[in-house]
């Protein structure tokens, strides 16, 4: 297709490859937010207590389904979140039935909800050769937790530690290599073969780490994996924008209410659903490569999680689009991403 103007592009509907809905009310709230934009999303297990098997992964599922609005064509791809009791069998009966989609890896205590995540990844063994057998797609929280680590080494010392291993254990396994933050990780990706490809937040390509230290503390910058320095950015960008099929759009938004970020102890995560597609398309511009956007937003990761493009395209058109100080979300205070801000593209009607 090519009916695109300077104003105005059309693409293909895109799909968010990594996303965190929650349940109950906020789960209801943010929803629509997603599904104004996006054909289907990954969802994160990381519920409180974690969608650990099937059976509680198709109960979430029609809890979003009920929760799309009238005439929204969307679809909530589920995700089982991997734990040191992970059912192979659970697992394998669950992906073949289309329940699962992937399965999600946090080490123990790497984030929001990971407490029950995996504490030795070695162990994880069994489980990740039945994926490799079975093609599930293995989602990774690549950050490790030991205190000794700084939090911004986390990610490339997870690559040295686990991820070379797991990749030459497991050569055939699918692996996506979730919200990268870092260099080392674009190199990383680039240089294993088809079957690693990483995901990319609008954040991390629009903030380093100065936009969360600077001026003050800002609570709303502030996520898991941190953003890094500048030349950490600047690689993700080059990497977003480079057309190669190893990276594609997973916002990793994260909804928590004002009250929970704006406090002693805040919350890690950034709620940029809102005005996700917005966000990524002002990269896209800024770099010069809107000619990248479709493969990043709506064509790489349907071709690696091997399932079809949306049937349907989303135009987006110039416009002064003015992002609000916060939302409302169960009748308190949400800040969506680039609050305050004015972004240049919308999606049209
Ligand atoms: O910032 C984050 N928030 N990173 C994660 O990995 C989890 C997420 C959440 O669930 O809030
Ligand atoms: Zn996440």
């Amino acid at each position: 297709m090519n009916t695109n103007t300077p104003n105005r592009l059309t693409i293909r509907r895109p799909d968010d490859w990594h996303l965190h809905f929650r349940d109950g009310d906020i789960m209801r709230g943010v929803v629509p937010y997603t599904a104004r934009q996006f054909g289907r999303a990954i969802v994160m297990p990381n519920l409180s207590p974690p969608v650990t098997i099937a059976a509680m992964a198709a109960e979430y599922r029609d809890r979003i389904l009920a929760a799309v609005p009238a005439g929204v064509d969307f679809t909530p791809l589920m995700t089982c979140y991997l734990t040191d009791a992970t059912d192979p069998d659970d697992l394998a009966r669950g992906a073949a039935q289309g329940i699962f989609t992937a399965a999600k890896l946090y080490p123990a205590n790497a984030t929001t909800n990971s407490a029950h995540g995996v504490s030795d990844v070695a162990k994880l063994a069994p489980v990740l050769a039945r994926m490799e057998a079975e093609g599930i797609v293995l989602c990774i929280h690549g950050e490790v937790t030991d205190n000794d680590i700084d939090v911004f080494d986390r990610e490339a010392e997870f690559i040295a530690r686990h991820l070379r291993g797991i990749i030459a254990d497991f050569p055939n396994l699918k692996v996506v290599f979730e919200h990268i933050t870092t260099a080392d990780a674009v190199e990383f990706v680039q240089n294993c073969g088809p079957n690693v490809a990483a995901t990319i937040t609008p954040q991390h390509l629009h903030i380093n780490r100065n936009a969360m230290l600077v001026g003050g503390i800002q609570p709303h910058n502030y996520c898991l994996p941190v953003a890094k320095r500048e030349t950490h950015r600047l690689a993700l960008r080059a990497a977003a924008t480079s057309g190669s099929p190893k990276f594609f759009l997973g916002t990793d938004s994260a909804p928590h209410l004002r009250k929970v970020k704006e406090t002693s102890c805040g919350c890690a995560g950034i709620f940029n659903a809102p005005f996700a597609l917005e966000s990524y398309l002002a990269v896209f511009e800024e770099e010069g490569a809107l000619e990248h956007f479709e493969g990043f937003a709506s064509l790489h990761g349907p071709a690696f999680y091997g399932l079809p493009v949306n049937a349907d395209s989303i135009t987006l058109e110039r416009a002064e689009v003015p992002v609000p100080d916060s939302l409302e979300l169960t009748g308190e205070d949400i800040v969506p991403w680039h609050a305050g801000q004015t972004l240049g593209w919308r999606i049209a009607d």
